[in-house]
């Protein structure tokens, strides 16, 4: 399935209920730690119980040198009525009918309560269960849009987590708001939203240092349908499905996306074509940026992958809505949709919407023919960028 149809079917099945690996937690925080001394951290889409954020930020908490670790439960979230518990803690209502209650930790201390000679979990349970005003309940439903969550969101220095994907859009929106630092997963796609992707494009938002390919494993509910390839049940019965395109997304720098990517292809008309219907070349792999073209490029969205500002600035997406619309050279209602057999698709080149066209059909794929015989074909979505230095990377 393309990517931005994933993106549609995820909203409209709201599959927000993703639990991420410390794993792939453990492997981001490594390119920050030192951003974290004295910070108060709010994880708050994040089930203490059952979260590995929270437990990351718990066990770490004296490493990372952290000032205070907040973390809450959302009613809505259906994991920890169905499944283990981390610790057992009375006076927390879990009411398998209804809903669980929203509760918060918070924790300015991480003692070696067991005397070890390490701070771990059993540590972090101790407390929980043993120092009062670490764990309590909230007022409403825990949802970060609430008034006493956003208390906690001002409190907090950088929030770290994995927001509901169907409500990406919000939870960036009110961080921005707030002004707040943030590691938080999202998708790819997140770009295709004007908001986020202005954020990108005015570097104010970027994305992370450890995931830029292939999938990642994502615990799921118990009810969750596991249908698709890839997917798996551990000795535990718990539940595990693989998701493409996921990234991190922050506002903490690291020295890895300021290295410069190595350019080495040279320009030539052939290679690189004009769209018919944005005033830039066609690049199809990032690797194929050529190294002596200064003007506008449109290359693939996994550009963001090996994007560093100071090489290059981004000036657009021709995903609809994240553009001027006066980028947008030529409309395509005059052309109708063949599939390669010949046969009419019944669309006009009008459902390209904002897509970039190339003129040009290359036997494989449903084409759009003019009166004239004019035939196009749309690419997939496209960042408008242009490099920021003067073009003699590959050494000319
Ligand atoms: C993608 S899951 C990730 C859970 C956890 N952060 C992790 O990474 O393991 C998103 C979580 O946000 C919760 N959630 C959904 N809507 C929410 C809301 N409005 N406010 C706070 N949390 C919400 C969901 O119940 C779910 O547990």
């Amino acid at each position: 399935m393309p990517e931005i149809q994933g993106l549609r079917k995820a909203q409209k099945d709201k599959n927000d209920e993703f639990y991420t690996s410390i794993e792939d937690i453990e492997k981001e925080m490594r390119f920050y730690r030192d951003q974290f001394k004295d910070k108060v951290i709010l994880c708050n889409c994040d089930d203490p119980y059952e979260s590995n954020f929270f437990k990351y930020f718990a066990m770490n908490f004296n490493v990372l040198g952290l000032k205070k670790l907040i973390s809450t439960c959302y009613a809505g979230s259906p994991i920890v009525t169905e499944q283990l518990s981390l610790f057992d803690v009375k006076g927390l209502v879990v009411n398998k009918k209804t809903e669980k209650t929203p509760y918060k930790i918070e924790i300015t201390e991480v003692p070696d309560s067991n005397g070890d000679g390490a701070v771990d979990l059993s540590d972090v349970e101790y407390l929980i269960k043993n120092k009062k005003n670490v764990l309590t309940i909230l007022k409403g439903d825990g949802d970060f849009r609430s008034e006493e969550c956003i208390e906690l969101l001002k409190e907090a220095d950088i929030v770290v987590t994995n927001p509901p994907f169907s409500l990406f859009r919000e939870y960036v929106a009110q961080l921005e708001k707030y002004n707040k630092k943030y590691l938080i997963i999202g998708n790819v796609n997140a770009i295709a939203y004007r908001d986020f992707f202005k954020l990108i494009k005015e570097n104010k938002v970027w994305m992370g240092a450890s995931i830029h390919s292939g999938d990642r494993e994502f615990r799921v509910p118990e009810s969750y349908p596991l249908k698709a390839s890839g997917t798996r049940i551990d000795e535990h019965g718990n539940k595990y499905i693989r998701v493409k395109g996921v990234r991190w997304w922050t506002n903490l720098d690291y020295k890895e996306r300021h290295e410069k990517l190595i350019l080495y292809k040279k320009y030539n008309p052939t290679d690189y074509p004009r769209f018919d219907n944005y005033d830039a070349i066609n690049i199809d792999k990032v690797t194929d940026i050529p190294c002596d073209y200064n003007d506008m490029m449109g290359v693939p969205i996994t550009f963001l992958d090996k994007y560093n500002p100071e090489q290059f600035e981004i000036i657009a997406s021709s995903q609809t809505g994240c553009h001027p619309d006066s980028m947008v050279l030529k409309k395509y209602s005059d052309y109708f949709g063949y599939t390669q057999d010949r046969k009419s698709n019944g669309r006009t080149g009008a459902t390209m919407g904002n897509n970039p066209i190339l003129v040009k059909d290359d036997k494989k794929h449903v084409y759009y023919e003019n009166k004239d015989g004019i035939r196009v074909q749309s690419t997939y979505c496209r960042i408008f960028i242009v490099k920021i230095e003067e073009g003699d990377e590959g050494g000319n």
